[in-house]
């Protein structure tokens, strides 16, 4: 297949986003920038498409799709309405006032009309809608209903940018629409609300505390953030954004993290091994590593967070076959940084 890539840097660029459009009424894929990562996006309303998307990924089909939408109303064709459920549709409301559009995934029971192929056999649907104008424009033009993925293949870094959707699906989908590096480069947040509290399954820009605001108490779903057996989100127990180097994710006051790493560095350097170092733009300059990578500022972690996974990916275009990162403190985006760093190690941390 040949897959068309289009420029679209502005939502009123109707008549590509129509062609965008038909091809995913007529069940074909296509790939879209939206304000997390890129997305690949199928009709969620047609198990064949699903069907696709999960090929194109080469991602496990038990592994549920999230449904864009854009407009709050289109929620009510996704959802139950079993009056068991209406609470959970009421704290929707609330959490959509506060936070949509934007990067936040609500679960919650689904209607009769989203195939099981969506929902990865699941009983509940997960819904988004994103705030990047181009994806309103092209889930309109859609039909209204978009399933997507992050549009990477399984176990690669979520893009930020279409050359790197390139690079995983050329060839496997009908078209990318390059609408150039996305804002905030994590994926959204997901929010349990089937259960009693609500219950964050990955975190992400809109943080527990944004959400308490709104809802009182919400917890985490600890299996999904620290590598355990059982993540209520399916896909938080895949290891996933991983490079392809072997990576260790180092922890503490920020001169003994930086001893450490050096120390590990000469170590490698006797092995014949390749190096590289995810640092900080403080710290970037005193790593002798072969490949030395800075996210972003310390002092400010939505920098890193937008960068981290194009570092992940240039990480393994360079050849890096051992990789040391600084942490990151844990708090609001921080929190979702060093979520997504700990998957990409595989958990392997060193405290210092
Ligand atoms: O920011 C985002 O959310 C991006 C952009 C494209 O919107 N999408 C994204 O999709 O990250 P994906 O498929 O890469 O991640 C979806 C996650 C998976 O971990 C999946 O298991 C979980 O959402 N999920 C989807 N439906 C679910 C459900 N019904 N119950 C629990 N987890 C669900
Ligand atoms: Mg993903």
């Amino acid at each position: 297949m040949n897959t068309k890539v289009i420029v679209c840097m502005e939502e009123d660029d109707k008549a590509v986003l129509a062609e965008a459009g038909r091809i995913i009424r007529q069940g074909g894929l296509v790939a879209f920038p939206t304000e997390t990562v890129y997305g690949l996006g199928g009709d969620a309303l047609n198990p064949l498409s699903s069907q696709k998307i999960y090929q194109a990924k080469g991602r496990p089909s038990d592994n549920p799709l999230i449904v864009h939408i854009c407009r709050f109303e289109d929620i009510y064709r996704l959802v139950s309405k079993a009056p068991a459920h209406r609470k959970m549709l009421a704290a929707a409301k609330r959490l959509a006032e506060a936070f949509w559009p934007g990067p936040l995934t609500m679960i919650l029971p689904k209607s009769e009309e989203v195939p099981f192929e969506t929902t990865g056999g699941l009983s509940t649907v997960a819904v988004r809608f994103p705030a990047h104008k181009t994806a309103q424009a092209l889930i309109a033009a859609a039909g209204g209903y978009v399933a997507a993925p992050s549009a990477n293949t399984s176990g690669r870094p979520s893009p930020a940018l279409a050359k790197y959707v390139l690079e995983d699906m050329e060839g496997s989908i009908d078209m990318v629409i390059d609408g150039g590096e996305v804002g905030i480069g994590l994926e959204s947040t997901i929010v349990d609300l089937t259960v009693e509290p609500a219950e964050i399954l990955r975190p992400g820009y809109i943080s527990r505390d944004m959400l308490q605001e709104i809802l009182g108490r919400v917890e985490k779903d600890e299996a999904g953030e620290t590598g355990g057996q059982a993540p209520r989100a399916p896909g938080m127990k895949y290891r996933h954004y991983a490079p392809h180097g072997d990576m260790t994710v180092v922890s503490g006051e920020k001169e003994n993290v930086m001893a450490y790493i050096n120390e590990q560095l000469s170590l490698q350097k006797k092995a014949g091994k390749k190096s590289g170092v995810i640092a900080t733009d403080e710290s970037a300059a005193r790593y002798r590593a072969d490949i030395v990578k800075s996210v972003g500022s310390r002092a400010d972690e939505l920098s890193a967070a937008k960068h981290l996974y194009t570092v992940l990916r240039e990480m393994d275009e360079e050849g890096a076959e051992v990789i040391y990162s600084e942490a990151f403190t844990g708090k609001g985006i921080g929190e979702a940084v060093m979520n997504r760093l700990l998957k990409a190690a595989g958990y392997h941390m060193v405290q210092v």
